[in-house]
């Protein structure tokens, strides 16, 4: 496994497997590796098979980042990634800095982004205006980069993996967009890489948007009928803000195909959530 900071080198790799005709799988993450991460490598493994390659980029973007939110002690550690990616069976990691990938962009020289206009104006994009525009720009870039037949994104954030799929459907990017399943701890808490911010209590009580979930897969199976939003998400955020450090940015039911937020819920309803524990901001979502 080598790791490449260079967008140039990663090109000349790109072109170079492409002459070859090997496949080619793209995992994009901000780093410290989890095994949510490392799930999407599984499959991006198995989906090129033995003679593929396999590339996983690790750059913090700042561009997804709001004026306040984490990007400066957003958690990192390049050394151990490579660690966990080599025994992963990864071929080469992409780890660029921002003078590669945003030239300019301190001085006002880099001025292209790309915007998605519809979906990104929900729940995370209410919450965090311009985070998606940050998204689809650096996954767009990657994808011209390493130009993969395919990238693996994770259901965790199940709104970026919507909004990545009608990117590479609108600007017709040759880019197959595999999603896999959210990889949970067995307290259910979603691996994030910003679980590394939760200490001791803090930890505890972050397993409130798992039994938030859970309450809400129960409540609408068990019912023979749609049942109002309104209350349903009332009853969530008084279950979650029952622990004393979480408070709740947002909870909304949602039409999976559409995003677009429901009135009253059913089987097939998808719950996404954001909730604060402490000062950490944490997401999750399921499927009803
Ligand atoms: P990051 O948060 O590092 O996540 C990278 C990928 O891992 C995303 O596709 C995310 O959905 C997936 N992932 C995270 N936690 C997971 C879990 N518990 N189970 C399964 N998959 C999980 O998402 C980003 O980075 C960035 O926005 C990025 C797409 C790299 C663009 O900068």
């Amino acid at each position: 496994m080598h790791t490449v900071t260079k967008v140039s080198a990663m090109q000349r790799l790109a072109r170079d497997w492409r002459t070859k005709h090997l496949r080619v799988g793209l995992v994009p993450t901000m780093g410290y590796l989890h095994d949510g991460h490392l799930s999407l490598v599984k499959r991006a493994r198995k989906t090129v098979s033995a003679g593929g390659i396999v590339v996983v980029s690790i750059y913090v973007n700042p561009t997804q980042f709001g004026p306040g939110e984490d990007l400066s002690r957003y958690p990192r550690d390049l050394a151990r990634d490579q660690k966990l990616c080599r025994e992963a069976g990864v071929d080469v990691v992409f780890a660029p800095d921002d003078a590669q990938m945003y030239p300019g962009r301190e001085s006002g020289q880099y001025s292209t982004y790309v915007v998605e206009e519809h979906l990104s104006k929900v729940m995370e994009g209410t919450s965090r205006p311009d985070h998606f525009r940050g998204v689809t720009t650096v996954v767009a870039k990657l994808f011209n980069i390493v130009q993969p037949e395919l990238a693996v994104f994770g259901a965790k954030d199940f709104q970026q993996a919507a909004i990545v799929q009608r990117m590479v459907r609108d600007l017709n990017s040759p880019v197959k967009i595999i999603i896999a399943p959210t990889v949970r701890e067995p307290d259910g808490l979603a691996l994030s890489s910003r679980n590394k911010y939760l200490e001791g209590e803090l930890r505890t009580q972050a397993v409130a948007l798992w039994k938030a979930i859970q309450k809400a897969q129960a409540t609408v199976r068990g019912s023979s009928q749609p049942l109002k939003a309104t209350s349903l998400k009332n009853q969530l955020r008084e279950l979650i803000e029952h622990q004393a450090a979480a408070r709740v940015d947002y909870i909304e039911f949602f039409d999976p195909a559409t995003l677009q937020p429901l009135a009253s819920v059913q089987r097939g309803s998808h719950l996404a959530l954001a909730v604060f524990i402490g000062k950490t901001r944490l997401i999750d979502n399921a499927g009803m």
